[in-house]
Protein backbone atom coordinates (compact mmCIF):
# COMPACT_ATOMS: atom_id res chain seq x y z
CA UNK A 1 0.00 0.00 0.00
CA UNK A 2 1.47 3.29 -0.72
CA UNK A 3 0.44 6.78 1.03
CA UNK A 4 1.33 10.15 1.80
CA UNK A 5 1.37 11.36 5.30
CA UNK A 6 1.80 15.26 6.14
CA UNK A 7 3.00 15.52 9.27
CA UNK A 8 2.68 18.68 11.22
CA UNK A 9 5.01 18.76 13.63
CA UNK A 10 4.25 22.16 15.54
CA UNK A 11 5.92 23.49 18.98
CA UNK A 12 7.20 22.69 22.09
CA UNK A 13 7.55 18.76 22.62
CA UNK A 14 5.56 18.85 19.37
CA UNK A 15 8.43 17.75 16.40
CA UNK A 16 10.17 15.17 19.76
CA UNK A 17 7.05 12.72 19.92
CA UNK A 18 5.92 13.54 16.17
CA UNK A 19 9.18 11.97 15.05
CA UNK A 20 8.67 8.67 17.53
CA UNK A 21 4.93 8.55 15.52
CA UNK A 22 6.77 8.68 12.62
CA UNK A 23 9.92 6.29 13.24
CA UNK A 24 7.18 3.35 14.47
CA UNK A 25 5.41 4.16 10.96
CA UNK A 26 8.47 3.69 8.64
CA UNK A 27 8.72 0.15 11.30
CA UNK A 28 5.52 -0.83 10.42
CA UNK A 29 5.90 0.00 6.38
CA UNK A 30 9.14 -2.11 6.70
CA UNK A 31 7.89 -4.95 8.07
CA UNK A 32 4.33 -4.81 6.27
CA UNK A 33 5.93 -4.04 2.80
CA UNK A 34 3.83 -0.91 2.70
CA UNK A 35 5.20 2.69 1.07
CA UNK A 36 4.30 5.24 3.42
CA UNK A 37 5.99 8.91 2.14
CA UNK A 38 5.95 11.53 4.83
CA UNK A 39 5.66 15.96 3.78
CA UNK A 40 6.31 17.98 6.60
CA UNK A 41 4.76 21.35 7.34
CA UNK A 42 4.37 23.84 9.31
CA UNK A 43 1.57 24.77 11.94
CA UNK A 44 0.84 26.63 15.20
CA UNK A 45 3.56 29.32 16.64
CA UNK A 46 6.87 28.44 14.53
CA UNK A 47 4.64 28.77 11.50
CA UNK A 48 3.21 32.19 12.90
CA UNK A 49 7.25 33.08 13.39
CA UNK A 50 7.82 31.35 9.89
CA UNK A 51 4.73 32.36 7.55
CA UNK A 52 2.89 35.22 10.01
CA UNK A 53 0.38 32.82 9.67
CA UNK A 54 -0.86 29.57 11.94
CA UNK A 55 -1.84 27.76 8.71
CA UNK A 56 -0.39 28.85 6.45
CA UNK A 57 -1.37 28.08 2.57
CA UNK A 58 2.04 25.98 1.95
CA UNK A 59 0.94 23.90 5.08
CA UNK A 60 -2.66 23.46 3.31
CA UNK A 61 -1.45 22.37 -0.14
CA UNK A 62 0.18 19.44 1.75
CA UNK A 63 -2.04 18.27 3.70
CA UNK A 64 -4.34 18.46 0.68
CA UNK A 65 -2.21 16.48 -1.29
CA UNK A 66 -1.82 13.88 1.68
CA UNK A 67 -4.02 10.47 2.69
CA UNK A 68 -3.76 11.30 6.23
CA UNK A 69 -2.38 13.97 8.48
CA UNK A 70 -0.22 13.64 11.97
CA UNK A 71 -0.17 16.51 14.10
CA UNK A 72 2.05 17.35 17.30
CA UNK A 73 0.84 20.30 19.40
CA UNK A 74 1.06 23.65 19.16
CA UNK A 75 1.60 27.34 21.00
CA UNK A 76 3.83 28.46 24.20
CA UNK A 77 4.46 31.59 25.90
CA UNK A 78 6.74 32.89 23.31
CA UNK A 79 3.26 33.60 21.30
CA UNK A 80 1.38 35.26 23.93
CA UNK A 81 1.59 38.56 22.36
CA UNK A 82 0.06 37.24 19.06
CA UNK A 83 -3.94 37.82 19.80
CA UNK A 84 -5.87 34.71 20.32
CA UNK A 85 -7.44 34.77 17.05
CA UNK A 86 -4.19 34.63 15.39
CA UNK A 87 -2.64 32.88 17.75
CA UNK A 88 -1.15 29.10 17.48
CA UNK A 89 -3.85 27.31 18.52
CA UNK A 90 -5.60 28.66 15.69
CA UNK A 91 -3.69 26.96 13.47
CA UNK A 92 -5.20 23.71 14.78
CA UNK A 93 -8.30 24.94 15.55
CA UNK A 94 -8.25 26.18 11.79
CA UNK A 95 -7.27 22.82 10.20
CA UNK A 96 -9.96 20.85 12.01
CA UNK A 97 -12.60 23.16 10.27
CA UNK A 98 -11.34 23.14 6.79
CA UNK A 99 -10.91 19.12 7.12
CA UNK A 100 -14.14 18.79 8.29
CA UNK A 101 -13.35 16.53 10.64
CA UNK A 102 -16.30 16.94 13.03
CA UNK A 103 -15.67 13.46 15.21
CA UNK A 104 -12.75 13.87 17.27
CA UNK A 105 -12.47 10.07 18.60
CA UNK A 106 -10.48 9.77 22.12
CA UNK A 107 -10.15 6.28 23.47
CA UNK A 108 -9.30 6.44 27.43
CA UNK A 109 -7.43 2.59 28.36
CA UNK A 110 -5.77 2.00 31.52
CA UNK A 111 -3.44 -0.39 31.34
CA UNK A 112 -2.51 -3.51 33.55
CA UNK A 113 1.12 -2.75 34.28
CA UNK A 114 0.49 0.95 34.51
CA UNK A 115 -3.06 0.76 36.85
CA UNK A 116 -0.98 1.38 40.22
CA UNK A 117 0.32 4.88 38.87
CA UNK A 118 -2.37 6.96 38.58
CA UNK A 119 -3.22 8.96 41.52
CA UNK A 120 -6.86 7.44 41.55
CA UNK A 121 -6.68 3.98 43.87
CA UNK A 122 -5.99 1.36 41.24
CA UNK A 123 -9.63 -0.94 42.01
CA UNK A 124 -11.37 2.15 40.26
CA UNK A 125 -9.11 2.56 37.33
CA UNK A 126 -8.09 -0.79 36.70
CA UNK A 127 -9.80 -2.09 33.50
CA UNK A 128 -11.41 1.75 32.54
CA UNK A 129 -12.07 1.30 28.62
CA UNK A 130 -13.68 4.45 27.64
CA UNK A 131 -14.08 6.14 24.32
CA UNK A 132 -14.95 9.90 24.05
CA UNK A 133 -16.75 11.06 20.80
CA UNK A 134 -15.85 14.58 20.99
CA UNK A 135 -17.52 17.14 18.60
CA UNK A 136 -15.14 18.82 17.44
CA UNK A 137 -15.70 21.62 14.81
CA UNK A 138 -18.61 23.47 16.06
CA UNK A 139 -20.29 24.70 19.49
CA UNK A 140 -18.61 27.51 21.26
CA UNK A 141 -15.18 27.39 19.49
CA UNK A 142 -16.36 28.07 16.33
CA UNK A 143 -19.56 30.79 16.29
CA UNK A 144 -20.62 33.71 15.78
CA UNK A 145 -21.14 36.68 17.31
CA UNK A 146 -17.17 37.23 19.27
CA UNK A 147 -14.49 38.98 20.26
CA UNK A 148 -14.55 42.09 22.62
CA UNK A 149 -16.90 44.83 22.85
CA UNK A 150 -17.34 47.82 24.75
CA UNK A 151 -13.39 48.99 24.27
CA UNK A 152 -12.66 45.90 25.42
CA UNK A 153 -14.08 45.76 28.67
CA UNK A 154 -17.22 42.83 27.68
CA UNK A 155 -16.49 39.64 25.53
CA UNK A 156 -18.50 37.10 23.42
CA UNK A 157 -18.82 33.69 22.69
CA UNK A 158 -21.52 32.06 21.37
CA UNK A 159 -22.32 28.52 21.51
CA UNK A 160 -24.27 27.11 18.78
CA UNK A 161 -25.26 23.63 17.56
CA UNK A 162 -28.01 22.53 15.01
CA UNK A 163 -29.86 19.31 14.50
CA UNK A 164 -27.73 17.94 12.19
CA UNK A 165 -24.37 18.54 13.49
CA UNK A 166 -25.83 17.28 16.50
CA UNK A 167 -27.07 13.81 14.95
CA UNK A 168 -23.59 13.13 12.85
CA UNK A 169 -21.76 13.03 15.92
CA UNK A 170 -24.58 10.79 17.84
CA UNK A 171 -24.42 8.34 14.60
CA UNK A 172 -20.61 8.40 15.20
CA UNK A 173 -20.99 7.44 18.69
CA UNK A 174 -24.04 4.43 18.06
CA UNK A 175 -21.85 2.93 15.69
CA UNK A 176 -19.11 2.75 17.52
CA UNK A 177 -21.09 1.49 20.83
CA UNK A 178 -22.35 -1.29 18.92
CA UNK A 179 -18.95 -2.66 17.82
CA UNK A 180 -17.83 -2.18 21.77
CA UNK A 181 -19.77 -2.80 24.93
CA UNK A 182 -23.36 -1.23 23.75
CA UNK A 183 -23.45 1.97 25.84
CA UNK A 184 -24.00 5.43 24.76
CA UNK A 185 -23.55 8.40 27.67
CA UNK A 186 -24.11 11.51 26.23
CA UNK A 187 -23.12 14.57 28.01
CA UNK A 188 -24.85 17.76 27.69
CA UNK A 189 -26.39 20.64 30.41
CA UNK A 190 -29.72 20.03 29.34
CA UNK A 191 -30.63 21.46 32.66
CA UNK A 192 -29.20 25.39 31.65
CA UNK A 193 -28.45 25.48 28.00
CA UNK A 194 -30.61 25.39 24.67
CA UNK A 195 -27.97 23.70 22.96
CA UNK A 196 -27.97 20.92 25.35
CA UNK A 197 -31.24 20.66 25.12
CA UNK A 198 -31.34 20.50 20.95
CA UNK A 199 -28.49 18.17 21.94
CA UNK A 200 -30.67 15.31 23.90
CA UNK A 201 -33.64 15.73 22.35
CA UNK A 202 -31.80 15.08 19.01
CA UNK A 203 -29.64 12.03 21.01
CA UNK A 204 -32.51 10.44 21.87
CA UNK A 205 -34.00 10.65 17.96
CA UNK A 206 -31.00 9.40 17.17
CA UNK A 207 -30.94 6.31 19.58
CA UNK A 208 -34.07 5.40 18.41
CA UNK A 209 -32.24 4.05 15.54
CA UNK A 210 -29.76 1.78 17.26
CA UNK A 211 -32.12 -0.39 19.28
CA UNK A 212 -29.74 -2.52 20.60
CA UNK A 213 -27.79 0.09 22.36
CA UNK A 214 -27.96 1.35 25.69
CA UNK A 215 -28.61 5.11 25.95
CA UNK A 216 -28.57 7.24 29.13
CA UNK A 217 -27.40 10.97 29.77
CA UNK A 218 -25.78 12.88 32.30
CA UNK A 219 -24.90 16.54 33.43
CA UNK A 220 -21.52 18.02 32.56
CA UNK A 221 -20.70 18.62 36.23
CA UNK A 222 -21.95 15.01 37.46
CA UNK A 223 -20.20 13.47 34.32
CA UNK A 224 -16.96 15.14 35.49
CA UNK A 225 -17.52 13.50 38.70
CA UNK A 226 -18.60 9.93 37.73
CA UNK A 227 -15.42 9.59 35.49
CA UNK A 228 -13.16 9.57 38.30
CA UNK A 229 -15.61 8.04 41.31
CA UNK A 230 -16.84 5.07 38.64
CA UNK A 231 -15.05 5.25 35.29
CA UNK A 232 -16.11 1.58 34.55
CA UNK A 233 -19.83 2.74 33.91
CA UNK A 234 -18.79 4.28 31.05
CA UNK A 235 -18.43 2.59 27.68
CA UNK A 236 -19.32 5.23 24.60
CA UNK A 237 -18.96 8.88 25.65
CA UNK A 238 -20.66 11.43 23.27
CA UNK A 239 -20.54 15.19 23.75
CA UNK A 240 -20.19 18.79 22.62
CA UNK A 241 -16.55 20.44 21.83
CA UNK A 242 -15.75 22.09 24.86
CA UNK A 243 -17.27 19.79 27.65
CA UNK A 244 -14.90 17.02 25.30
CA UNK A 245 -11.84 19.10 25.51
CA UNK A 246 -12.13 19.48 29.58
CA UNK A 247 -13.40 15.45 30.50
CA UNK A 248 -11.09 13.94 28.24
CA UNK A 249 -8.10 16.04 30.09
CA UNK A 250 -9.53 14.82 33.33
CA UNK A 251 -10.27 11.34 32.08
CA UNK A 252 -6.03 11.41 31.06
CA UNK A 253 -5.67 10.88 35.19
CA UNK A 254 -7.44 7.48 34.98
CA UNK A 255 -4.44 6.21 32.79
CA UNK A 256 -1.81 7.81 35.08
CA UNK A 257 -0.25 10.19 31.89
CA UNK A 258 -2.03 12.40 29.46
CA UNK A 259 0.87 11.52 27.56
CA UNK A 260 -0.22 8.51 26.60
CA UNK A 261 -3.86 9.47 24.92
CA UNK A 262 -3.97 9.44 21.24
CA UNK A 263 -6.76 10.65 18.67
CA UNK A 264 -8.33 10.64 15.67
CA UNK A 265 -10.65 13.40 14.10
CA UNK A 266 -12.65 12.21 11.39
CA UNK A 267 -15.27 12.86 8.90
CA UNK A 268 -17.26 12.23 5.91
CA UNK A 269 -13.68 13.24 3.05
CA UNK A 270 -10.29 12.20 3.35
CA UNK A 271 -7.52 13.22 5.45
CA UNK A 272 -8.07 12.49 8.69
CA UNK A 273 -6.25 14.47 11.21
CA UNK A 274 -4.31 11.94 14.31
CA UNK A 275 -2.69 13.97 17.11
CA UNK A 276 -2.23 13.08 20.44
CA UNK A 277 -4.42 14.66 23.36
CA UNK A 278 -1.77 16.75 25.06
CA UNK A 279 -0.44 20.03 24.34
CA UNK A 280 2.97 21.35 23.60
CA UNK A 281 4.90 21.52 27.02
CA UNK A 282 7.24 23.97 26.22
CA UNK A 283 8.64 23.02 29.64
CA UNK A 284 9.91 20.32 28.20
CA UNK A 285 10.45 20.97 25.30
CA UNK A 286 13.77 19.51 23.84
CA UNK A 287 14.75 17.32 26.56
CA UNK A 288 14.22 14.21 25.33
CA UNK A 289 12.07 13.59 28.46
CA UNK A 290 7.93 13.19 27.58
CA UNK A 291 5.61 10.29 26.64
CA UNK A 292 5.69 9.55 22.67
CA UNK A 293 3.69 6.59 23.25
CA UNK A 294 -0.08 9.36 22.65
CA UNK A 295 1.77 10.22 19.26
CA UNK A 296 2.10 6.58 18.31
CA UNK A 297 -1.12 5.35 19.76
CA UNK A 298 -2.20 8.11 17.28
CA UNK A 299 -0.14 6.24 14.37
CA UNK A 300 -1.95 3.26 15.10
CA UNK A 301 -5.37 4.91 14.70
CA UNK A 302 -4.51 6.57 11.47
CA UNK A 303 -3.18 2.87 10.51
CA UNK A 304 -6.56 1.20 11.45
CA UNK A 305 -8.93 4.19 10.50
CA UNK A 306 -7.39 6.11 7.36
CA UNK A 307 -5.87 3.34 5.81
CA UNK A 308 -7.52 -0.11 6.96
CA UNK A 309 -4.58 -1.52 7.96
CA UNK A 310 -6.26 -3.67 10.83
CA UNK A 311 -3.49 -6.10 11.58
CA UNK A 312 -0.80 -3.46 11.49
CA UNK A 313 -2.57 -1.18 13.77
CA UNK A 314 -3.28 -4.31 15.78
CA UNK A 315 0.65 -4.96 15.84
CA UNK A 316 1.54 -1.61 16.87
CA UNK A 317 -0.13 -1.54 19.93
CA UNK A 318 0.70 -4.56 20.91
CA UNK A 319 4.52 -3.69 20.83
CA UNK A 320 3.63 -0.92 22.56
CA UNK A 321 2.34 -3.24 25.49
CA UNK A 322 5.08 -5.09 25.35
CA UNK A 323 7.50 -2.56 26.41
CA UNK A 324 4.98 -1.18 28.94
CA UNK A 325 4.98 -4.49 30.23
CA UNK A 326 8.85 -5.24 29.97
CA UNK A 327 8.83 -2.50 32.33
CA UNK A 328 10.33 0.30 30.17
CA UNK A 329 9.04 3.89 31.33
CA UNK A 330 9.27 7.44 30.63
CA UNK A 331 9.68 9.87 33.11
CA UNK A 332 5.88 10.74 33.21
CA UNK A 333 4.94 7.23 34.38
CA UNK A 334 8.04 6.01 36.51
CA UNK A 335 7.73 6.26 40.56
CA UNK A 336 10.71 6.00 43.30
CA UNK A 337 10.43 2.32 42.90
CA UNK A 338 11.01 2.44 38.76
CA UNK A 339 14.47 1.19 38.67
CA UNK A 340 16.68 3.69 36.95
CA UNK A 341 18.05 1.68 33.82
CA UNK A 342 13.91 0.98 32.77
CA UNK A 343 13.15 4.92 32.77
CA UNK A 344 13.92 6.07 28.91
CA UNK A 345 13.80 9.09 26.70
CA UNK A 346 11.34 9.59 24.34
CA UNK A 347 13.87 8.83 21.62
CA UNK A 348 14.91 5.84 23.29
CA UNK A 349 11.39 4.16 24.50
CA UNK A 350 10.73 5.00 20.55
CA UNK A 351 13.72 2.94 19.42
CA UNK A 352 12.20 0.03 21.62
CA UNK A 353 8.67 -0.23 20.39
CA UNK A 354 10.68 -0.01 17.39
CA UNK A 355 13.01 -3.24 18.00
CA UNK A 356 9.71 -4.79 18.94
CA UNK A 357 8.31 -4.27 15.81
CA UNK A 358 11.38 -5.80 13.70
C1 LIG B 1 -7.28 19.70 22.46
C2 LIG B 1 -6.68 21.07 22.71
C3 LIG B 1 -7.29 22.05 21.70
C4 LIG B 1 -8.77 22.10 21.95
C5 LIG B 1 -6.62 23.43 21.70
C6 LIG B 1 -5.17 23.34 21.29
C7 LIG B 1 -7.35 24.43 20.84
O1 LIG B 1 -6.87 21.45 24.02
O2 LIG B 1 -7.17 19.21 21.33
O3 LIG B 1 -7.80 19.11 23.40
O4 LIG B 1 -9.23 22.80 22.87
O5 LIG B 1 -9.50 21.42 21.23
MG1 LIG C 1 -7.64 19.87 25.27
Amino acid sequence: MKKNIAVLPGDGIGPEVTQQAVNVLKAIAGRFKHSLHFVYGSIGGEAIDRYGNPLPPETLSSVNTSNAVLLGAVGGPKWDYVPVANGPDQGVLMIRKLLRVFANLRPVKTYTSLSSLSVLKQEIVKDTDILFVRELTGGIYFNSPRGRRDKGNSAIDTSKYSKEEISRIATVAFNHALKRRKKVTSVDKANALETSRLWRETVVEMGKKFPTVQLEHLYVDNAAMQLIKNPKQFDVILTENMFGDILTDEAAVLSASIGLLPSASIGNTHPYLYEPIHGSAPKYAGQNKVNPIGAILSAAMMLRISFKLEKEADTLEKAVEKVLQSGYRTKDITTEKTPKNKILGTKEIGDKICEELK
